[in-house]
């Protein structure tokens, strides 16, 4: 019997049906991966040596074992995994690092840029489900960085701006005040961002609005609204682009505005 072997059979009388077959999948490919590199000692202890720095870095503000998942592609690959097969539903993307619970409540029109460095840009757009009708009272979560591509948590102090949640009106509707975004690139002095560097990747992400849309009887979505035109677009450091997630910042009498119509699944 090898080894490998003998760690599967040790996972076969697991009562937990889905844990057994998880870890008994993790174990063959990650043996698999092992003996295929055939790995060598020091590289593994080089690569627990990461995963700890992973550790240590992370905290109630930090989270760079997200950051790693993400610039892995094994976030875009879950999110991927279980996207609504319902056609015609807003699509997802990464939910990153930067959600905070605790936002404020804002009212339609209001503004989550107190205090954010930017232009003015005003977002709005409907929450529809797959019917075409509109759906009311759906909860929008939204943040965003400011325009030196930073979000509040990554300022010192306990500021909360650039983050609030509001929900659509009778008609489904929703409009509130933000800062047009910049591309900004990933937090990039920790273990992730050595990894990108030795890979000769760029830490950029293309600019975007964050949205997580929750509605009583539909699939919470978790997504982003790109900017058209941006550099970064094809080269995300975290592969969350899709094509129908882009949006082009239009003129409107002097003032940019960004629209961004959901479309939510039905909770199956
Ligand atoms: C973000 O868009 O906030 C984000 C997503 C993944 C990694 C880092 C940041
Ligand atoms: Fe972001």
């Amino acid at each position: 019997m090898t080894v490998t072997d003998e760690v599967l059979e040790s996972f076969a009388h697991a009562k937990d049906e889905r844990f057994r077959e998880v870890m008994r999948s993790l174990v063959k490919h990650l043996h698999a991966f092992a003996s295929e590199v055939r790995i060598t000692e020091a590289e593994w202890l080089a690569g627990i040596e990461f995963l700890t720095r992973t550790g240590h870095i992370t905290d109630d503000k930090r989270q760079e074992f997200i950051l790693l998942s993400d610039v892995l592609g094994l976030s875009m690959l879950t999110v991927g995994l279980n996207e609504p097969s319902q056609p015609g539903v807003t699509e997802s993307t990464v939910f990153g690092p930067f959600f905070v619970d605790g936002a404020p409540e804002i009212q339609q029109g209001g503004t989550i840029a107190e205090g954010v460095k930017g232009t003015p840009c005003e977002v709005s757009g409907t929450v529809r489900n797959v019917r075409g009708e509109p759906i009311a009272g759906a909860r929008l979560d939204v943040w965003e960085a400011d325009e030196d591509g930073y979000y509040d948590v990554q300022y010192s102090g306990d500021r909360m701006a650039g983050r609030a949640w509001l929900r659509s009106d009778a008609d489904g509707r929703y409009h509130f005040w933000s800062v047009v975004p910049a591309s900004y690139p990933i937090p990039h002095d920790g273990p992730v961002g050595e990894l990108m560097e030795r890979a000769g990747r760029s830490p950029m992400r293309p600019a975007h609005v964050h949205f997580k849309v929750t509605a009583p009887g539909y699939r919470t979505l978790i997504t982003h609204v790109f900017l058209a035109g941006d550099a970064h677009l094809k080269d995300d450091a975290v592969f969350g682009v899709k094509d129908s997630l882009i949006a082009q910042v239009e003129d409107r009498d002097g003032t940019p505005h960004l629209t961004f119509d959901i479309v939510l699944g039905d909770d199956q």
